[in-house]
């Protein structure tokens, strides 16, 4: 492999499921909070991302520097707002599948079974989700957004 094949260095992807501590009709408001300072302290570290967010369950994909993917992944993890933290997958990877969002957002709704009958799932049970079955439901519920 010569260098420019390689990933870019030290591009590192981590996806984790997680539950929400609220109750159900607390679910959008928190998400709105969560976007925005995602969005704020995501851009200052160069990680981009997607977060899937329904029946009181998340699920997330971060990538970018591997300093920043971690320290980033620290702060959530201790997030009161969640638990029950499952990592899906964490390791290289050799590119960014959400460029264009410091972190984007799909909240499921009636309209999703499709999509997450893709995914084999009725219900929305992320943390029992293959690596890259969670990806491509990231991929899909982001939209165009793969590439
Ligand atoms: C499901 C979930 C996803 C989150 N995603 C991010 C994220 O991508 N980036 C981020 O900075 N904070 C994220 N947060 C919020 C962090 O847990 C934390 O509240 C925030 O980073 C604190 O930022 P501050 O120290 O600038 O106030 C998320 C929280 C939850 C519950």
């Amino acid at each position: 492999m010569t260098d420019t094949d390689a990933a870019p260095r030290g591009l590192f992807r981590l996806v984790y499921a997680s539950r929400f501590t609220g109750a159900d009709r607390d679910l959008d408001e928190a998400l709105r909070s969560i976007l925005a300072k995602s969005i704020q302290n995501n851009r200052l570290v160069d990680v981009t991302g997607f977060l899937v967010a329904g029946e009181g369950r998340f699920l997330q994909l971060l990538e970018g520097p591997v300093d920043s993917v971690q320290a980033t992944y620290e702060r959530i993890a201790r997030d009161p707002r969640h638990a029950d933290l499952a990592v899906i997958a964490s390791g290289p990877a050799d590119r960014r599948l959400f460029r264009d969002w410091n972190m984007g957002q799909h909240r499921l709704g009636a309209a999703d079974a499709a999509l997450l009958a893709e995914a084999g799932q009725q219900t929305f049970e992320p943390a029992g989700l293959d690596p890259e079955v969670a990806v491509r439901l990231l991929a899909a519920a982001g939209g165009r957004h793969l590439r």
